[in-house]
């Protein structure tokens, strides 16, 4: 086990605390929604004391050292350089995906998702009265673009596609070929890229690296708008942030239009806590990465060899596993595992399978020991009833 300086270990007590993920389904052990069972790096927490110490919390913008900071984070992490005016501050990312839609697809319009995929995905269009066209993934080597099927599905009338990358539920890392191809998909049929990069800092495989659409080439970036928040690895999406980078001018004047009244103030602590995380918490990042693999790694030996009813593929990046009950032959293995095993997964259904769980390993390794034992135990009940 790598030598960590940070306590990854201890299982913290989060019932009670006014948690989706415990408070939501008391009954069972939750693995589900994607936040983990580990507090916020000190940095985080500091930098929060902080500001409340201060004691008024009025309406709050982005101050100069968050996008001073920001700037110096994608650079430093994603090889990237951009102006200020490029950055769009937001309170959270499924409202930019909603807005991206009514920004660039009119009402009867299409767009385009590949499923399966982090389930918003398949309702924000809904909210610009656009038509949903999903082009799924396909299995051969890894999971990939059908590209042929986009072709045939993308309409004259199709304005955006949705990116998820890295790949929430299937753990894949697209390659700088993939997002190459798919932005020429994109010009060639005159769509905006929108590109959710969330979970661009779990990147598990010390071999792969993230290709961010922000490093595609100027000619195309007048069609991308690219998708960031610190939420995911640092453990704060109840605080509500993320970020926009669109250095298209006019493109980023249209997002800003669709804005209306649909969007609330950015929480004033939020932007302090990006910051403070972007900033200063690499190291802590450096040993949650190598703590989510050693999970990762032992989950899925665990299943390749406990759980032979199971199917599970290679997994690059975030920490939720995507994994194929359909052998079961349930109705709904999500239901099955939490009534039989007292563990709550994720429910592919909404996802775009219903014959896959999703597994949240982002937590303490004894805890996610225990919701593998329960999924063992809900298959042994099931072979000797
Ligand atoms: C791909 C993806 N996008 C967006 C989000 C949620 O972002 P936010 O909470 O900022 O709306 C998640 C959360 O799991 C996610 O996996």
């Amino acid at each position: 086990m790598p030598e960590t300086d940070f306590d990854f270990d201890s299982v913290p007590d989060r019932r009670g605390t006014g948690s989706i993920k415990w408070d939501r389904y008391p009954d069972y052990t939750p693995f589900w929604v994607a936040d983990m069972d580990f507090a916020s790096p000190d940095c985080v927490v500091e930098a929060l004391r902080k500001r409340v110490d201060h004691g008024i919390y009025g309406y709050a913008h982005a101050h100069e050292g968050l996008n001073e900071t920001i700037k110096d984070y994608l650079g430093r992490v994603h090889d990237t350089r951009i102006e200020t005016a490029d950055i769009v501050h937001l309170p959270g990312l499924v409202p930019a995906l909603s807005l991206a839609c009514r920004a660039w697809v009119k009402p009867g319009e299409d767009v385009m998702i590949n499923s399966p995929v982090y389930y918003p995905f398949f309702k924000v269009s809904h909210d610009a009265g656009a038509n949903l066209i999903d082009v799924p993934h396909i299995r051969d080597t890894t999971w990939r673009f059908d590209w042929e099927a986009m072709e045939s599905a993308v309409t004259p009338q199709t304005r955006l596609l949705i990116l998820c990358n890295p790949q929430n539920p299937l753990g894949r890392v697209f390659s700088q070929e993939e997002i190459e191809t798919l932005a020429d998909f994109c010009e060639r049929h005159d769509l905006v890229l929108v590109s959710d990069e969330i979970h661009c800092d779990l990147i598990l495989e010390p071999d792969q690296s993230h290709y961010s659409a922000l490093r595609l080439p100027d000619s195309l970036q007048k069609r991308i708008v690219t998708l960031f928040a610190p939420s995911k690895t640092y453990n704060i999406a109840g605080l509500g942030y993320s970020f926009a980078v669109i250095r298209d001018p006019k493109l980023r004047s249209e997002f800003h239009s669709a804005r209306g009244c649909t969007l609330p103030e950015i929480n004033a602590l939020a932007m302090y806590a990006a910051e403070a995380a972007y900033r200063d918490g690499e190291p802590w990042r450096q040993d949650l990465i190598a703590y989510l693999r050693e999970n990762r790694d032992i989950l899925a030996t665990f299943v390749r060899e406990e759980l032979p009813a199971l199917k599970i593929h290679e997994h690059a990046a975030t920490y939720l596993y995507w994994i194929d009950a359909s052998a079961l032959e349930k109705e709904n293995p999500c239901r099955f595992f939490a009534k039989e095993g007292g563990i709550f997964l994720t429910d592919g259904g909404p996802f775009g399978s219903v014959q896959h769980v999703r597994f949240n390993f982002g937590c303490p390794r004894s805890l996610m020991m225990e919701g593998l034992k329960g999924m063992k135990k809900a298959l042994s009940a099931d072979s000797t009833s």
